[in-house]
């Protein structure tokens, strides 16, 4: 049987995956949410946009005679996960995750632990600080709540519109960063404290990494609650498992 593969993407995780499979003639789409305006060119067919739920993603999976569902999205895309799971269940589709452990904190690390976004905010009550706010730019509205600090943000696309948020200083990067780089940014900016998803992988850590070095506490959002299903780490294990799951890889 020669699959027909959807990854599911918007991550360093489905770009290298991308990357694996381009030239190896195994057909297979990368989907992107369309949350960035530009981006990267990927050497494999891409299609952006939702699908529509659960049910939109079946009708596309049957369309398009997808044989393996392959979830490379990032660790904090909880329904997008949610719905590959389902829609997987439902059509009786093999599902990976290519996904990276979470980060766990090291000698030096000052991480205070919250369980979402909404911990996040709570957690930001009370005196005026200086605050590297590096949540996304779809959650800034959240921190609305919290207009007393100065924020710093980065965010991957200039903004289109107001910020939420009256004290915020943006810059538009979409990185690699490294920790050097992002200790000088923070000296720069006189940062007190630091707002981070575990994201896990290497893209997102510098600023991890330069807040341990400057003995900077990190308020750290926990991971929300994915499906079970199997994980992998490494584009190589995909292939493995297609070819275990009786895919003619032609390779
Ligand atoms: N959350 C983060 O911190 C973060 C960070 C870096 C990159 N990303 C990437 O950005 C995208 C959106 O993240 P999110 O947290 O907003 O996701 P989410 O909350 O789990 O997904 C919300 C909806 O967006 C659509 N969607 C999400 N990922 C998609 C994909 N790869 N292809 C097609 N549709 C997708 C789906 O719409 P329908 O229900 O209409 O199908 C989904 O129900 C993901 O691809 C993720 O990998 C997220």
């Amino acid at each position: 049987m020669h699959p027909t593969l959807l990854i599911l993407g918007g991550t360093t995780e489905a770009t290298a995956l991308a990357a694996r499979l381009a030239g190896t003639g195994i057909r297979a789409t990368l989907s992107l949410a369309g949350r960035v305006e530009n981006p990267r060119a990927q050497p494999i067919p891409m299609r952006v946009g939702g699908f529509g739920g659960v049910e939109g993603l079946i009708a596309y999976l049957r369309a398009e005679g997808v044989t393996h569902v392959i979830d490379a999205t990032h660790p904090f895309a909880a329904q997008m996960s949610r719905n590959a799971a389902g829609a997987c269940a439902a059509l009786g589709l093999p599902l990976v995750a290519l996904t990276r452990p979470a980060w766990t904190p090291q000698p030096g690390d000052d991480w205070r632990h919250v369980a979402d976004i909404a911990g996040a905010v709570a957690a930001l009550a009370g005196p005026p600080r200086r605050v590297f706010l590096a949540v996304g730019r779809m959650h800034l509205q959240a921190f609305a709540a919290r207009p007393q600090h100065r924020y710093l943000l980065r965010l991957v696309d200039a903004p289109q519109s107001p910020l939420p948020l009256p004290q915020a200083e943006v810059i538009v990067s979409r990185g690699p960063f490294t920790e050097a780089d992002d200790r000088a940014l923070m000296e720069g900016h006189g940062t007190e404290l630091v707002v981070s998803k575990n994201a896990g992988g290497t893209g997102a850590r510098a600023k991890i990494d330069a807040a341990r070095a400057l003995g900077l506490p990190v308020l750290m959002i926990d991971r929300p609650a994915l499906p079970a299903r199997r994980e992998l780490a490494r584009p190589d294990e995909v292939l493995g498992w297609l070819a275990h799951s009786g895919a003619d890889l032609g390779v």
